[in-house]
């Protein structure tokens, strides 16, 4: 099993194949992540959500971020394993350092952080230091009482610009890859153009260079599933077939449709 890197990722990107996220957040679930295939693994601090029962992610520590990312490497040694920053971990910079430390020693490859121009020297001062860096821009949900719900971003010009530059400056800073949530077709379509970086979407249309969905929607244990979500079980006979039918419509380009994305 030879192990998937970030060169692959950018190789997929440069060949034009789409790659496949998964959040999930337990061993056995990895385990199955790895048998499909899925490339990338996000133990995701939506968590707080799908398996803790919080209403938004803020809750989230640290110490349930290493519990879940140490049971995700424990169940899968080929993917590239990818661990959210909790809420407040990265205000700063040196804070950054000590807490993605903490979340690489637990198993992972990578740290995301969600935000824009402002972490541009954190993501510069993780990478000289090893760490690669995941960013996130559009609906960013450790953001939600700033933006007054879970609600699409960069639905204006002014917003788009904004987002758009905001990837640019991170790309430029070294990060290694971008997820964009919930932001109009056109802008991911735009952003996913112009950065060296790969770009993974959820809400973002078929364009960026991944996709990323939480398993829970996936297998349909949401109780209100969000509109760019999918219940891929629906159409399969068990976890595994639906985890196959979510990477082979990603990769045809089926998934996901008009009914799923944002104009
Ligand atoms: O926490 C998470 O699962 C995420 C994805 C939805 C991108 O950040
Ligand atoms: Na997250």
């Amino acid at each position: 099993t030879k192990p998937i890197t970030i060169n692959t990722l950018r190789k997929m990107k440069a060949e034009g194949e789409k790659f496949i996220t998964v959040a999930l957040y337990d061993a056995p679930m990895a385990a199955m992540a790895q048998k499909t295939g899925v490339e990338v693994l996000l133990v995701g601090d939506s968590l707080g959500m799908t398996v803790l029962g919080y209403d938004s992610t803020i809750p989230v520590t640290m110490e349930q971020m290493i519990y879940h990312v140490e049971a995700v490497r424990r169940g899968n040694n080929k993917s590239l394993i990818m661990g959210d920053m909790p809420f407040m971990t990265y205000a700063t910079p040196e804070q950054a350092m000590t807490n993605a430390t903490r979340i690489m020693q637990a198993g992972a490859h990578m740290v995301k952080i969600e935000g824009g121009e402002w972490l541009v020297d954190t993501v510069k001062m993780l990478g000289d230091r090893g760490i690669p860096v995941c960013a996130h821009l559009g609906l960013t949900p450790q953001s939600v009482n700033k933006f007054g719900g879970f609600r699409v971003q960069g639905r204006n010009d002014e917003q788009a610009e904004q987002i758009f530059n905001d990837a640019l400056a991170l790309d430029k800073a070294g990060a290694d890859l971008l997820v964009l949530e919930c932001v109009p077709v056109a802008l991911a379509k735009r952003i996913t153009d112009a950065v060296s970086m790969p770009v993974i979407g959820i809400g973002a249309g078929r364009d960026t260079d991944a996709q990323v969905l939480v398993i829970n929607d996936i297998l349909g244990l949401t109780e209100q599933p969000p509109k760019f979500s999918k219940n891929f079980l629906v159409e399969a006979e068990d976890i595994p077939g639906a985890l196959r039918k979510y990477a082979a419509d990603v990769k045809s380009g089926i998934f996901p449709s008009d009914e799923h994305n944002f104009g």
